[in-house]
Protein backbone atom coordinates (compact mmCIF):
# COMPACT_ATOMS: atom_id res chain seq x y z
CA UNK A 1 0.00 0.00 0.00
CA UNK A 2 1.31 3.24 -1.17
CA UNK A 3 0.22 6.64 -0.11
CA UNK A 4 1.46 10.14 -0.07
CA UNK A 5 3.14 10.83 3.20
CA UNK A 6 1.15 13.94 3.92
CA UNK A 7 -1.86 12.17 3.17
CA UNK A 8 -1.49 9.80 5.69
CA UNK A 9 -0.76 11.90 8.40
CA UNK A 10 -3.69 13.61 8.25
CA UNK A 11 -6.12 10.65 7.73
CA UNK A 12 -4.82 8.97 10.90
CA UNK A 13 -4.13 12.16 13.36
CA UNK A 14 -5.36 15.35 14.13
CA UNK A 15 -2.81 17.30 12.19
CA UNK A 16 -3.65 19.58 10.06
CA UNK A 17 -2.52 20.22 6.90
CA UNK A 18 -0.68 23.14 7.95
CA UNK A 19 0.43 21.12 11.14
CA UNK A 20 2.13 18.86 8.86
CA UNK A 21 3.86 21.24 6.69
CA UNK A 22 5.67 23.23 9.93
CA UNK A 23 6.49 19.63 10.93
CA UNK A 24 7.74 18.94 7.67
CA UNK A 25 9.23 22.00 7.30
CA UNK A 26 11.16 21.87 11.53
CA UNK A 27 12.40 17.97 10.34
CA UNK A 28 9.92 16.80 12.87
CA UNK A 29 8.69 13.89 10.43
CA UNK A 30 11.24 10.69 9.71
CA UNK A 31 9.94 7.13 8.08
CA UNK A 32 12.06 4.31 8.58
CA UNK A 33 14.68 6.76 10.40
CA UNK A 34 15.26 9.34 7.66
CA UNK A 35 13.81 12.78 8.06
CA UNK A 36 11.37 13.44 5.02
CA UNK A 37 10.83 17.16 4.03
CA UNK A 38 8.40 16.57 1.01
CA UNK A 39 5.21 15.28 2.13
CA UNK A 40 4.08 14.14 -1.45
CA UNK A 41 6.92 10.92 -0.89
CA UNK A 42 5.15 8.21 -0.97
CA UNK A 43 5.19 5.94 1.48
CA UNK A 44 4.01 1.85 2.75
CA UNK A 45 2.57 2.50 5.94
CA UNK A 46 2.04 -1.22 6.54
CA UNK A 47 5.79 -1.58 6.83
CA UNK A 48 7.59 1.75 7.69
CA UNK A 49 7.92 3.15 10.94
CA UNK A 50 7.00 6.75 11.00
CA UNK A 51 7.34 9.31 13.43
CA UNK A 52 5.62 12.70 13.61
CA UNK A 53 6.85 15.10 16.53
CA UNK A 54 8.04 12.26 18.56
CA UNK A 55 5.31 10.11 17.91
CA UNK A 56 4.90 6.76 16.20
CA UNK A 57 1.83 7.02 13.95
CA UNK A 58 0.84 3.30 13.50
CA UNK A 59 -1.18 2.26 10.08
CA UNK A 60 -4.99 2.12 11.66
CA UNK A 61 -7.98 1.60 9.36
CA UNK A 62 -10.91 0.99 12.17
CA UNK A 63 -10.39 2.51 15.33
CA UNK A 64 -12.30 1.65 18.71
CA UNK A 65 -12.15 3.37 22.15
CA UNK A 66 -13.86 2.69 25.19
CA UNK A 67 -14.00 5.68 27.33
CA UNK A 68 -15.31 5.90 31.29
CA UNK A 69 -17.17 8.90 30.98
CA UNK A 70 -16.99 11.58 34.05
CA UNK A 71 -19.71 13.72 34.35
CA UNK A 72 -19.65 17.56 32.74
CA UNK A 73 -18.29 16.42 29.34
CA UNK A 74 -20.68 16.17 26.42
CA UNK A 75 -20.71 13.46 24.09
CA UNK A 76 -19.88 15.66 20.94
CA UNK A 77 -16.71 16.25 18.56
CA UNK A 78 -17.23 19.69 19.07
CA UNK A 79 -18.94 21.91 20.93
CA UNK A 80 -18.50 25.94 21.37
CA UNK A 81 -19.09 25.99 25.11
CA UNK A 82 -18.72 22.76 27.10
CA UNK A 83 -15.82 20.33 26.60
CA UNK A 84 -16.34 17.30 24.59
CA UNK A 85 -15.27 13.39 25.24
CA UNK A 86 -12.95 14.06 22.87
CA UNK A 87 -10.48 16.78 24.97
CA UNK A 88 -10.36 13.25 27.24
CA UNK A 89 -8.21 11.96 24.51
CA UNK A 90 -4.69 12.29 24.49
CA UNK A 91 -2.64 13.45 21.34
CA UNK A 92 -1.24 9.44 20.86
CA UNK A 93 -5.32 8.42 19.99
CA UNK A 94 -6.68 11.70 18.57
CA UNK A 95 -7.49 11.49 14.98
CA UNK A 96 -10.13 13.87 12.52
CA UNK A 97 -12.47 10.76 11.75
CA UNK A 98 -13.73 10.10 15.16
CA UNK A 99 -16.73 10.15 16.95
CA UNK A 100 -18.87 9.02 19.60
CA UNK A 101 -20.98 6.27 18.55
CA UNK A 102 -24.31 7.41 20.93
CA UNK A 103 -24.88 10.50 23.44
CA UNK A 104 -24.99 10.04 27.40
CA UNK A 105 -26.32 13.39 29.00
CA UNK A 106 -23.71 15.74 30.26
CA UNK A 107 -24.02 14.85 33.48
CA UNK A 108 -24.19 10.84 32.83
CA UNK A 109 -21.03 8.81 33.28
CA UNK A 110 -19.58 5.59 32.16
CA UNK A 111 -19.16 3.78 28.86
CA UNK A 112 -18.83 5.76 25.72
CA UNK A 113 -17.64 4.02 22.15
CA UNK A 114 -15.70 6.84 20.09
CA UNK A 115 -14.63 5.38 16.64
CA UNK A 116 -14.57 6.22 13.02
CA UNK A 117 -16.43 2.84 12.18
CA UNK A 118 -20.00 4.53 10.71
CA UNK A 119 -21.26 1.08 9.97
CA UNK A 120 -20.84 0.01 13.20
CA UNK A 121 -22.18 3.22 14.57
CA UNK A 122 -25.29 3.05 12.85
CA UNK A 123 -25.69 -0.57 13.86
CA UNK A 124 -25.02 0.49 17.26
CA UNK A 125 -27.85 3.32 17.27
CA UNK A 126 -30.74 1.76 15.01
CA UNK A 127 -34.09 1.12 17.21
CA UNK A 128 -34.31 -1.87 15.07
CA UNK A 129 -30.85 -4.11 15.98
CA UNK A 130 -32.00 -3.58 19.34
CA UNK A 131 -28.56 -3.77 21.27
CA UNK A 132 -29.50 -2.96 24.31
CA UNK A 133 -27.77 -0.71 26.93
CA UNK A 134 -27.23 -1.47 30.29
CA UNK A 135 -27.10 1.26 33.23
CA UNK A 136 -26.77 1.52 37.05
CA UNK A 137 -29.51 4.42 38.18
CA UNK A 138 -29.60 6.36 41.41
CA UNK A 139 -32.70 7.09 42.40
CA UNK A 140 -33.80 9.84 44.72
CA UNK A 141 -36.60 7.85 46.13
CA UNK A 142 -36.88 4.13 46.85
CA UNK A 143 -37.73 1.37 43.87
CA UNK A 144 -40.87 0.21 43.67
CA UNK A 145 -41.49 -3.07 42.88
CA UNK A 146 -44.22 -2.13 40.28
CA UNK A 147 -41.74 0.10 38.36
CA UNK A 148 -40.60 -4.16 37.11
CA UNK A 149 -44.61 -4.29 35.46
CA UNK A 150 -44.85 -0.48 34.37
CA UNK A 151 -41.61 -0.51 32.53
CA UNK A 152 -42.34 -4.07 30.64
CA UNK A 153 -45.27 -2.51 29.64
CA UNK A 154 -43.78 0.26 28.38
CA UNK A 155 -43.95 3.65 30.11
CA UNK A 156 -45.24 6.97 28.49
CA UNK A 157 -42.98 9.70 29.00
CA UNK A 158 -43.98 13.27 28.99
CA UNK A 159 -44.89 14.76 25.59
CA UNK A 160 -46.76 11.10 25.53
CA UNK A 161 -44.60 9.07 23.68
CA UNK A 162 -44.59 5.82 24.96
CA UNK A 163 -41.31 3.69 25.63
CA UNK A 164 -40.31 0.33 24.46
CA UNK A 165 -40.77 -2.29 27.30
CA UNK A 166 -37.95 -2.25 29.52
CA UNK A 167 -36.27 -4.81 32.07
CA UNK A 168 -35.29 -2.98 35.38
CA UNK A 169 -34.76 -4.65 38.87
CA UNK A 170 -33.19 -2.79 42.05
CA UNK A 171 -29.79 -3.97 43.77
CA UNK A 172 -29.78 -6.43 46.47
CA UNK A 173 -29.94 -4.22 50.18
CA UNK A 174 -30.42 -0.59 48.02
CA UNK A 175 -33.43 0.90 47.98
CA UNK A 176 -32.57 3.34 45.56
CA UNK A 177 -29.62 1.81 43.35
CA UNK A 178 -31.53 0.60 40.20
CA UNK A 179 -30.37 -1.35 37.38
CA UNK A 180 -32.39 -1.18 33.66
CA UNK A 181 -31.53 -2.12 30.37
CA UNK A 182 -32.74 0.15 27.29
CA UNK A 183 -33.66 -0.71 23.73
CA UNK A 184 -33.98 2.61 22.31
CA UNK A 185 -32.33 5.76 23.32
CA UNK A 186 -34.94 9.20 23.63
CA UNK A 187 -33.47 11.90 24.75
CA UNK A 188 -33.12 11.94 28.42
CA UNK A 189 -35.09 8.55 28.10
CA UNK A 190 -34.10 7.13 31.64
CA UNK A 191 -34.69 10.07 33.62
CA UNK A 192 -37.97 11.21 31.60
CA UNK A 193 -39.01 7.51 32.52
CA UNK A 194 -38.31 7.45 36.00
CA UNK A 195 -39.90 10.99 36.34
CA UNK A 196 -42.91 9.08 35.14
CA UNK A 197 -43.34 6.94 37.97
CA UNK A 198 -42.75 9.60 40.45
CA UNK A 199 -39.04 9.03 40.87
CA UNK A 200 -36.19 10.78 39.93
CA UNK A 201 -32.78 9.82 39.00
CA UNK A 202 -29.82 11.28 40.87
CA UNK A 203 -27.03 9.45 39.15
CA UNK A 204 -26.89 7.45 36.04
CA UNK A 205 -23.94 5.27 34.60
CA UNK A 206 -23.86 3.15 31.34
CA UNK A 207 -21.77 -0.08 32.27
CA UNK A 208 -22.58 -2.39 29.23
CA UNK A 209 -23.73 -2.30 25.45
CA UNK A 210 -24.83 -5.32 23.96
CA UNK A 211 -22.37 -7.88 25.28
CA UNK A 212 -19.69 -5.67 25.54
CA UNK A 213 -19.17 -4.64 29.09
CA UNK A 214 -16.73 -1.83 30.37
CA UNK A 215 -13.50 -3.25 31.92
CA UNK A 216 -13.73 -2.81 35.61
CA UNK A 217 -10.10 -1.48 35.81
CA UNK A 218 -10.86 1.64 33.46
CA UNK A 219 -11.32 4.36 36.16
CA UNK A 220 -13.44 7.60 35.69
CA UNK A 221 -11.95 9.83 32.61
CA UNK A 222 -9.83 6.54 31.44
CA UNK A 223 -9.88 4.93 27.96
CA UNK A 224 -8.73 2.15 26.13
CA UNK A 225 -8.33 0.96 23.14
CA UNK A 226 -10.03 -2.53 21.99
CA UNK A 227 -9.71 -4.82 18.78
CA UNK A 228 -12.27 -5.57 16.05
CA UNK A 229 -12.99 -8.57 17.53
CA UNK A 230 -14.21 -7.24 21.02
CA UNK A 231 -16.34 -4.83 18.88
CA UNK A 232 -18.20 -7.90 17.47
CA UNK A 233 -19.72 -8.30 21.46
CA UNK A 234 -21.83 -5.88 21.08
CA UNK A 235 -24.21 -7.63 18.39
CA UNK A 236 -24.52 -10.95 20.77
CA UNK A 237 -27.47 -11.03 22.02
CA UNK A 238 -28.27 -11.53 26.18
CA UNK A 239 -30.16 -12.49 28.70
CA UNK A 240 -30.94 -9.59 31.42
CA UNK A 241 -30.84 -11.59 34.60
CA UNK A 242 -27.13 -12.97 33.47
CA UNK A 243 -26.09 -9.72 32.68
CA UNK A 244 -27.95 -8.12 36.21
CA UNK A 245 -25.66 -11.43 37.96
CA UNK A 246 -22.49 -10.16 36.48
CA UNK A 247 -22.68 -7.15 37.32
CA UNK A 248 -24.17 -8.03 41.07
CA UNK A 249 -21.16 -10.06 41.51
CA UNK A 250 -18.05 -9.06 39.82
CA UNK A 251 -18.77 -5.45 39.75
CA UNK A 252 -19.90 -4.17 43.00
CA UNK A 253 -17.61 -1.15 42.81
CA UNK A 254 -19.94 0.30 40.30
CA UNK A 255 -22.97 -0.08 41.99
CA UNK A 256 -22.18 0.86 45.70
CA UNK A 257 -20.06 3.61 44.77
CA UNK A 258 -23.59 4.93 43.06
CA UNK A 259 -25.10 5.30 46.91
N1 LIG B 1 -31.07 8.11 29.69
C1 LIG B 1 -30.87 9.35 30.22
O1 LIG B 1 -31.78 9.94 30.80
N2 LIG B 1 -29.65 9.90 30.09
C2 LIG B 1 -28.60 9.27 29.50
O2 LIG B 1 -27.49 9.83 29.46
C3 LIG B 1 -28.82 8.00 28.97
C4 LIG B 1 -30.07 7.44 29.08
Amino acid sequence: MNVRLDKFLSSQTDLTRTDIKKLLWKRKISVNGKILRDGSIKIDPETSEIIADGRKILYRDKVYIILNKPEGFVCATEDKHEKTVMDLLGDDIKRKDIFPAGRLDKDTTGMVLITNDGTLSHRILSPKKHIPKYYIVKLAESFQEDYVRQFAEGVIIDGGEKCLPSKVKRFPDCEKTAFIELHEGKYHQIKRMFSAVENSVEKLCRIQMGGLLMPEKLAIGEYMEIMHKDVENLLKSQCFEEVFRNITENFSSYWINMQ
